[in-house]
């Protein structure tokens, strides 16, 4: 029987967070519970209130509060549609790709201190004369929660412990362009958060109970930062559009041609998060209903651009 935790209050045996449930799901029924996640979590109403929220953060940062686990209740009868070790695998990368968050939060301060001193303590909180973290900014109190619960339901599902290897955070390097190594930095962390808002939110598709619903709570605060990164990213860089976004992207890849050792573009992350995630592992089905997920999230994103008018954003932001 299906255990309804957390953001619904559905009673229905075979209901769940993406609607129905069954123990043998198909390609089409697991997109049709994507469409249907994607209308719960992701709309232009709810990104909208995200962002809206991030004044509000700067002066009150508080972080949401997550609703009560039923850790022992976690179990693999709760997964369907994926091979068990796939989705364990899938997890043992998340929690890798998640772990050393001080490493994230503290590269993304040193490049928004110069510009957006309070975007940079949202991000990487307080340090003092020494860049010692003297108070963890909002995002990595947020953050900093993913690792160990993933921890958890790996645990839960493989039945052992997990044996992770974190990676080590790129570090702050400045090229003697700041305003552009931000703009760069900033879209690679906006294409994180909307990759790990877009796999958990896959993983939900897969998953019912308690592993769906503790697998929500992550894809909330993924949402949530992904919102607020793109938002801000909108009001601080007014004059880009998509041409901007592409030289940018274009760029960052062809750097890695140039100079393969390079590490930080989005080739190699994208290379990285294949081989983390256990991509080749992952069956034809499960790569066409991720790729629908990417999808899907993102026509979301596009009406919601449309609402950041330069008007809206300096009424939120002041001017940029
Ligand atoms: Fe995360
Ligand atoms: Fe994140």
């Amino acid at each position: 029987m299906t255990v309804a935790v957390g953001l619904v209050s559905s009673t229905s045996v075979d209901e769940d967070l993406a609607g129905v449930w069954t123990p043998a799901l198909g390609g089409a029924q697991v997109r049709r519970r994507i469409a249907a996640l994607t209308q719960r979590y992701v709309t232009v109403e709810h990104l909208g209130d995200r962002l809206a929220d991030l004044p509000h953060q700067f002066h009150h940062p508080q972080p949401r509060r997550w609703a009560a686990v039923p850790w022992a209740a976690i179990a693999p009868a709760q997964l369907s549609g994926i091979a068990l070790d796939t989705f364990c695998a899938i997890l043992m990368g998340a929690i890798n790709t998640e772990a050393p968050i001080r490493g994230y939060t503290q590269a993304s301060r040193r490049y928004l201190e110069h510009f957006y001193p309070q975007m940079a303590q949202f991000v990487g909180g307080l340090v003092d004369s020494d860049g010692r973290v003297i108070a963890p900014g909002l995002w990595e109190r947020e953050e900093k929660r993913h690792a160990p619960v993933l921890n958890l339901l790996y645990h839960r599902l493989a039945g052992k412990r997990p044996t992770p290897v974190p990676h080590r955070a790129r570090p702050y390097t400045p090229s003697g362009n700041p305003r552009t190594d931000l703009y760069r930095h900033g879209l690679h962390r906006i294409a994180t958060e909307y990759g790990a808002a877009c796999l958990y939110l896959w993983m939900m598709a897969h998953t019912t109970g308690p592993l769906q619903a503790v697998l929500g709570e992550l894809l909330v605060d993924e949402i949530n930062h992904m919102t607020k990164f793109w938002g801000f990213g909108r009001w601080a860089y007014p004059e880009t559009g998509l041409a901007m976004v592409g030289s940018t992207l274009a760029q960052a890849m062809v750097q890695k041609l140039r100079h393969p050792q390079l590490q930080g573009s989005l080739l190699h992350t994208l290379r990285r998060m294949q081989d983390e995630l256990a991509w080749p592992r992952w069956s034809m089905g499960n790569r066409l209903t991720f790729l629908y997920t990417l999808d899907q999230v993102m026509r979301v994103l596009w009406r919601w651009e449309r609402s950041l008018t330069p008007t809206y954003l300096e009424q939120l932001f002041g001017p940029p």
